[in-house]
């Protein structure tokens, strides 16, 4: 059952379209309690009460212990000390001795999640403003309430089959015989291949729209010549555009006034990649169409995949603020000689604090239907309605083509849009773990077409991490290998023992078939497609505190080793299993296991899948690509 709960008055995020009737806030029950300001519920923790949710968030799979924020935010260090990544997922689920609680928080703006941190018996949710509606869902158990959310939201954004198969990006990949030469290098090893990425460096100067003409001269004709050996392009669309006299698109959004305005009515400008740019508003939907109406630049030419970055909007700086930081920073030159530690931490938190800063996401406006509103009340609508506005054309530009778009910047009701990536997250094996944590709660909040960047994207990744990567991305909807600049190559054939790697893609590729249709049947019927143990098997106290293990869809359960160096690991079976120890599609170990506490060896080439009590475990035969599977 649903209860909706509306406090002041709030903006239309559109999470929910068809809204069930409010109730009066005095019905409010269920041992929440609201705060006389209106800002703030709270609700008393018993000790072993879960809280799932808050989809992409760092930290445990249980969210309990720790304070989240929710403001998109380009956040490229996924630490224990960061509060907000780049989604806004405003959905937790309490488990708990007093049943179980769905909690929607719709409020586009900054949501502070104190989940039993500053007093470890209470709960809080504080909205900035006394603007927003609660959504409280009661239900027999965990996977009832997420089902009647997911109702509740909408069905989730179905990516098509073509974009299960395995993509290779690098930042740095820069002309046509770059990309050729992953293919060709994939061909010649045998290693299965889907789609390639084109990062930044395909644009002329970072402009939206726009292929460096030097790098891809005859652009069609290099589109035809992937499709033909089964290769979809992928290039990254960022959010900002660049301001260039000369430039189409920068000077139809001027003359047709479709940028964020300042304080003062002036086009509000930033940098991001292509240095001082401005900021499409995404909030209307003339502009919407506009924006999502440029994509023809590319299907036209028979692209058929997108994904949207630096949309949270990742600000570089605002000109306001460089204006105010050089001023700052230029009192340096007196103080050569006096300077203290504390005034050159000054100097140095001043330059730091220049990119992504609060005042600056104050400082400008959107005008949706002509009403202006500060952007930093309406933060986690931007990057959700820049994935909309390609998606809503997608039918008309290109109605014959099977098009994928995911983003880097979300909030609850994109998820009927796009998919999304987790971002920047490094080359560490603690980030493999961090994937296991957000499936299940990204699935809960509406996003099925998820996956992180194997292999990690910051730092250097080595043969053993890029392994034991992969052996948890094939299990998920988007399998993508991308790093960044300057940090060590890591396309599979880069690497000494390319016949395990191989040996890992055709596993994927076999999969594909069991995972595709898992992957639809938890859109059409909204259930999760990773779905924790504690949640499947809530009468088993063990499996309630597991964080690191993973149904996946109906039959299947994974386990796998995310630690450096380790032999084997510990696996907790909440019922009898069949352990299939698989090398490959072909080369696998079978065992009986019954329900407990097990230590299984698990070798560096090995991925260990169970396979639930009644279930078999269904392969296909692999293929080069998803358009050569049977
Ligand atoms: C952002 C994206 C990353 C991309 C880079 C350059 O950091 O998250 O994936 O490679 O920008 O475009």
């Amino acid at each position: 059952m649903t209860e909706r709960y509306v406090f002041g008055t709030p903006f239309d995020t559109e999470a929910v379209l068809d809204k069930p009737a409010a109730s009066p806030e005095s019905a409010l029950g269920h041992g929440l309690k609201l705060s006389a300001d209106k800002k703030k519920v709270s609700y008393d923790l018993d000790k072993d009460d879960v809280i799932y949710g808050l989809g992409e968030s760092l930290h445990g799979m249980n969210k309990r212990g720790f304070v989240y924020k929710t403001f998109n935010t380009d956040q490229t260090k996924h630490n224990e000390d960061q509060y907000s990544l780049y989604g806004s997922h405003t959905f937790i689920l309490i488990e708990g001795a007093k049943g179980s609680l769905g909690l929607f928080t719709d409020y586009p703006g900054l949501v502070t999640y104190d989940l039993g941190f500053t007093d470890k018996d209470v709960l809080t949710i504080t909205a900035e403003e006394a603007d927003y509606e609660m959504y409280v869902i009661t239900g027999k158990s965990g996977l009832e309430i997420i089902t009647e959310f997911r109702k509740l939201i909408g069905k989730s954004y179905k990516a098509p089959l073509w974009a299960f198969g395995y993509g290779q990006s690098r930042w740095g990949y820069k002309c046509e015989d770059d990309i050729r030469e992953v293919v060709r290098r994939h061909k010649e090893n045998n290693l299965p291949l889907d789609a390639v990425y084109m990062d930044i460096d395909y644009m002329d100067n970072y402009k939206d729209f726009t292929l460096n003409p030097e790098a891809f001269p005859k652009f069609k004709e290099f589109v035809d010549e992937m499709k033909a050996q089964h290769i979809h392009l992928l290039p990254n669309v960022d959010a900002a555009i660049k301001i260039e006299d000369g430039y189409d698109m920068y000077e139809e959004g001027v003359k047709e006034n479709y940028y964020c305005k300042d304080e003062n009515g002036e086009d509000f400008i930033m940098a991001a990649w292509p240095g001082k740019s401005v900021l499409p508003d995404f909030l209307r939907p003339e502009v919407r169409r506009w924006f999502g109406l440029k994509y023809r630049f590319f299907t036209d030419a028979g692209v058929d995949g997108f994904w949207n970055d630096m949309n949270e909007p990742a600000l570089f700086y605002s000109l306001k603020g460089l204006k105010e930081t050089a001023e700052e920073i230029s009192h340096l030159k007196d103080e050569t000689d006096t300077l203290d530690l504390y005034s050159l931490w000054h100097y140095l938190d001043t330059m730091n604090a220049l990119a992504n800063k609060p005042e600056d996401y104050r400082s400008f406006y959107h005008e949706p239907e002509g009403k202006r509103i500060r952007h930093d009340r309406v933060h986690n609508l931007y990057g959700y309605n820049m994935a909309r506005a390609a998606s809503e054309v997608f039918n008309e530009i290109a109605p014959k083509m099977e098009t994928l778009i995911f983003s880097r910047a979300s909030y609850i009701g994109s998820h009927r849009y796009a998919g999304i990536w987790t971002g920047d997250n490094s080359s560490f094996y603690s980030h493999i773990e961090l994937i296991l944590h957000q499936l299940p709660n990204l699935n809960m909040c509406g996003y099925l077409y998820v996956g992180a960047d194997t292999g990690g994207f910051a730092f250097h990744t080595s043969e053993n991490l890029l392994k034991r990567f992969m052996q948890v991305s094939l299990f998920t909807p988007l399998f993508r290998n991308h790093c960044a600049l300057g940090c060590r190559e890591q396309e599979i054939y880069r690497f000494k023992d390319i016949d395990a790697f191989r040996n890992l893609l055709n596993l994927r590729y076999a999969l594909i078939p069991y995972l595709y249709k898992s992957y639809v049947d938890s859109i059409e019927n909204n259930k999760l497609m990773f779905t924790p143990i504690g949640l499947a098997f809530p009468e088993d106290k063990e499996a309630r505190h597991i964080e690191d293990q993973l149904l996946v869809g109906d039959d299947l359960m994974i386990a796998p080793v995310y630690k450096a160096n380790a032999a084997g690991r510990d696996v907790y079976l909440p019922e009898d299993m069949t352990l299939y120890l698989m090398k490959s599609d072909k080369d696998f170990t079978k065992t009986e296991l019954s329900k407990g506490h097990h230590f299984i060896n698990v070798d560096i080439d090995e991925v260990p899948i169970f396979v639930r009590k009644g279930k078999s475990l269904t392969l296909g035969k692999p293929a080069m690509s998803t358009a050569e599977l049977e």
